[in-house]
């Protein structure tokens, strides 16, 4: 059995250990100190007034959308390709999710058809970009977009921490962002964890009491609130990964850069885009393949050890909470993509004789493919 290559590796250290231990030895689990310092450093690190430390990122966009007064009613744009986690939280405050096509080179909101979309609405209220797979949408046309319309911009900004985009950094573009720490992302907690970004006191206000049970702090519950909070243990884990961010994007952009100079001349790979202006932190490294190639060329890199993915195989209008509540629809560009992805391996310490090992089978299937 060849060496395997993973998909992932996700980066501890002893230092981490440190902080994790300290927390626990303090006796203070929530509420305390380290989730502060986390959300100071995070919104200072993004550039932003306010940090709302949460616990998933799923959190982080359903308080950014209460926090921006979406409800009931209202139209939330979203792309038809994206992780269905997105959809959820405009499902669940009653807001209905308006589909818009992607742009099949950067997987990002196409706008243009974002923009058709807009007139046909009668009273948009947000438009939820995704920064897919560590790639910022065309967040400068959003916002022009966003302020014609009069609706708020709210970025899903899961896969991208600290990716930029004509000087924008991620999820300080618009109203509020979200981010994910969730295991496999370029940062994490060590668990489920998020944070809303914000330069909106009110926005961040409601965001903090909707994470903690609707409450404010003279003790008075104002609103139907859950529990979001993030616990200090693994504030203490994010503290640290955020030092070491900018390495680790550095190393992904370093691995992705290999990988496209070597799948460059494959005339039936199609490598991810960086548009103009773009800095891709690559959460993902995605290629397009022909449809009939993508499962076959799956399985001979599984048979050659390396584990590959599909981010997502499903429009995200096509799942069940979707279809019930607003029947079926079809969008071509989203669809296309859907069938033709496949995620390579990629992090921060993949070699460069990883990297080749995937690229020189890539390159044998579609030798055998051709023959
Ligand atoms: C694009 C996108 N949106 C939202 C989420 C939800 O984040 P979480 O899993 O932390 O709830 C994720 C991550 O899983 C994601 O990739």
């Amino acid at each position: 059995m060849p060496e395997p290559v993973p998909f992932t590796d996700i980066q501890m250290d002893e230092a981490i250990v440190d902080r994790v231990a300290e927390v626990l030895h303090s006796g203070r689990y929530v509420k305390g100190p380290v989730v502060e310092r986390f959300e100071d450093r995070f919104a200072a690190a993004c550039g932003v007034d306010h940090a709302v430390a949460v616990d998933s990122g799923t959190a982080a966009i359903l308080l950014a959308l209460k926090g921006a007064g979406i409800g009931a009613g209202d139209e939330v744009f979203v792309p038809g390709h994206t992780f269905f986690a997105t959809v959820s939280p405009v499902l669940s405050v009653g807001a209905t999710p308006v589909f818009v096509d992607v742009d099949p080179e950067t997987y990002g909101m196409d706008v243009a058809a974002l923009s058709e979309a807009l007139d046909a609405a009668s009273d948009p209220a947000a438009i939820l970009p995704v920064h897919l797979y560590g790639c910022m949408a065309d967040v400068r046309r959003i916002r022009e977009l966003a302020a014609e319309h009069d609706a708020a911009v709210i970025e899903d900004a899961c896969q991208a921490h600290f990716a930029t985009r004509d000087g924008f950094t991620a999820g300080t573009a618009g109203t509020a962002g979200a981010f994910s720490f969730y295991p496999t992302k370029n940062m994490t907690v060590a668990g489920d964890g998020g944070m809303l970004v914000t330069d909106d006191p009110d926005v961040a206000r409601r965001a903090r009491r909707h994470r903690n049970h609707g409450r404010d702090a003279d003790g008075r519950h104002r609103v139907l609130g859950l529990n979001h909070r993030m616990s200090e243990v693994h504030a203490a884990v994010g503290l640290e990964q955020l030092d070491r961010i900018d390495d680790w994007n550095e190393g992904r952009a370093t691995a992705a850069r290999r990988y496209s100079a070597r799948l460059a001349d494959l005339d039936r790979v199609e490598t991810p885009t960086e548009p103009p202006g773009a800095e891709h932190v690559y959460h993902l490294y995605v290629i397009r393949v022909p449809a009939a190639d993508r499962d076959p060329l799956r399985e001979h890199l599984g048979d050659a050890g390396i584990e590959t993915g599909i981010h997502y195989p499903t429009p995200a209008y096509d799942h069940d909470p979707v279809v019930e509540r607003l029947g079926e629809r079809s969008l071509p560009a989203t669809e296309s993509v859907c069938r033709r992805i496949v995620s390579l391996p990629i992090h921060p310490r993949i070699t460069d004789e990883e990297v080749d090992r995937v690229c020189t089978a890539v390159e044998r299937y579609f030798e055998g493919a051709a023959a």
